[in-house]
């Protein structure tokens, strides 16, 4: 991995800095201007699924204080900013169109461009229409249909001055994670159904991508791509034959089921034996990959941690890893965040050069990376968050030691502005580099954003 171990860098000239949130983490005023129900808001209903029964309900306050944080973006200086739109604020129940709820981020994209941030907009960061749900969500292909009419809806908005698009965030997570482990909303814990999920969001993205692309994006006319959360898999001991199977099946399925039919336009081989017994030839019809696999102009990477595997002799449920239930995350013993995720920079360079290596031709852009730690206004009234600043730090080194290996990374986005909804975590862990009370709604720039901010003006450290 990286040799970066000390010294200044400097990045490329015209490399983006930013920082990242999405709508329902941040927003509140979930019942607001005609916004209905998403499946998170149901999730948060249900005992049990989320951290003392924590909602969206207030969260940040965003809706309310949005030029305040845009503000605070300009303050650190920063140049990009995502977020992502409310499916169910726009469409409230993923039919008819809500101006009120197209007006809010024809707001907030000019409040960006009136201080020189460029907007970049996430159309699904997870918060499906709930009535869309009645419908079966994402196991429902019509979904991905609905998906891109809401696509269009936004784009005829603000697609005059929005330069990047991403369809998804993580369609890991709003599948395998969310119908299939069923930690996410809509917690459902059905293979089947989790597979079918992943297939019509990765149509939803192909076809919300031709919606764009009719509307005029690309070239000048800026971008679109979708965001994966992609991690390197290794055999826990890649002497055992158990352990190099369960490595490889999970690689599948947190990386390459994306990966290929996005960047190749098709299924990788052995994932889709592994997929058989769980439907995928089922719900994949003729002309799927074509449109699946539509030209993107820029690939999206979030990156949080690696995962080493090992085969239990038990098989564990309800899981992610379709068809390698035996499959085991263990830790290699380095230092954690407050999620118990080690922090292992080298696995963001290695994501970035296999990405070199197996998909080449794709500008990549890091559109999430940060971490949770337990943070404390202390009596001087700032966030002493030195562990944030250094995990800040060796991610950053992981990126420069990428571009110099050849990687061709266009920019950083940090997770997150602010403190925020962590799922199914609640308000327990705090990712922002801008600390929020939620008694208060006060902010206060924590020290790692501070840092941050003059890693920007330098374009480098
Ligand atoms: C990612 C999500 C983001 C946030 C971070 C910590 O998986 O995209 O919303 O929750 O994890």
């Amino acid at each position: 991995m990286t040799n970066d171990t000390g010294g200044s860098l400097t990045f490329p000239d015209g490399f983006s800095w930013g920082a990242a949130t999405a709508a329902f983490q941040i927003e509140g005023a979930t019942a607001e201007d005609g916004r209905a129900d998403s499946i998170w808001d149901v999730f948060c209903r249900e005992p049990g699924r989320v951290l003392d029964g924590d909602t969206g309900d207030v969260a940040c306050d965003h809706y309310h204080r949005m030029p305040e944080d845009v503000a605070l973006l300009a303050d650190l200086g920063l140049d990009t900013y995502r977020f992502s739109t409310a499916w169910p604020r726009i469409r409230p129940d993923g039919g008819a169109v809500n101006p009120k709820g197209l007006d809010f981020y024809s707001r907030l994209v000019d409040e960006l461009l009136g201080k020189g941030i460029k907007p970049w907009l996430t159309l699904y960061h997870w918060d499906l229409p709930q009535a869309l749900q009645e419908q079966g969500g994402w196991t429902n292909r019509d979904t991905a249909y609905r998906f891109a009419d809401y696509a269009q809806t936004v784009h005829e908005a603000l697609g005059d001055r929005v330069p990047t698009w991403t369809t998804l965030n993580e369609p890991w997570c709003s599948s395998l994670l969310s119908y299939g482990q069923g930690a996410h909303a809509p917690g459902l814990t059905d293979p089947t159904a989790a597979v079918a999920a992943m297939h019509h969001l990765l149509l939803g993205h192909g076809l919300a991508v031709q919606v764009l692309r009719d509307g005029g994006v690309g070239g000048e006319a800026g971008s679109v791509g979708i965001t994966l959360n992609l991690s390197p898999v290794e055999p826990a001991d890649p002497s055992s034959d158990a352990d190099r199977e369960v490595a490889r099946r999970v690689d599948g399925l947190q990386n390459r089921v994306f990966l290929d039919p996005v960047l190749r336009g098709h299924y990788p081989e052995d994932v889709w034996s592994d997929l058989t017994p769980y439907g995928l030839p089922d719900v994949v019809q003729d002309g799927d990959l074509d449109t699946i696999a539509g030209p993107i102009d820029v690939l999206g990477v979030n990156y949080y941690y690696t995962l080493t595997m090992r085969a239990d002799d038990e098989p564990h449920g309800p899981t992610t890893w379709i068809g390698a239930e035996t499959a085991v995350d263990v830790p290699e013993g380095l230092p954690t965040t407050e999620m118990g995720w080690e922090i292992e920079p080298s696995g963001l360079h290695a994501v970035l050069v296999r990405l070199l290596r197996e998909y080449p031709g794709t500008p990549l852009v890091i559109t999430e990376n940060g971490a949770a730690f337990v943070d404390k206004v202390a009596d001087d009234g700032v966030v002493h968050d030195e562990d944030r600043r250094s995990f800040l730090e060796g991610h950053l080194r992981a990126c420069h030691q990428a571009i110099a290996d050849g990687v061709d990374l266009r920019g950083y986005l940090a997770w997150s502005l602010l403190d925020n909804f962590e799922w199914a975590l609640g308000y327990s862990k705090r990712f922002g580099i801008v600390h929020v009370d939620y008694d208060t709604q006060q902010r206060t720039v924590k020290d790692s954003a501070r840092w941050y901010a003059q890693v920007v003006r330098d374009n480098g450290f």
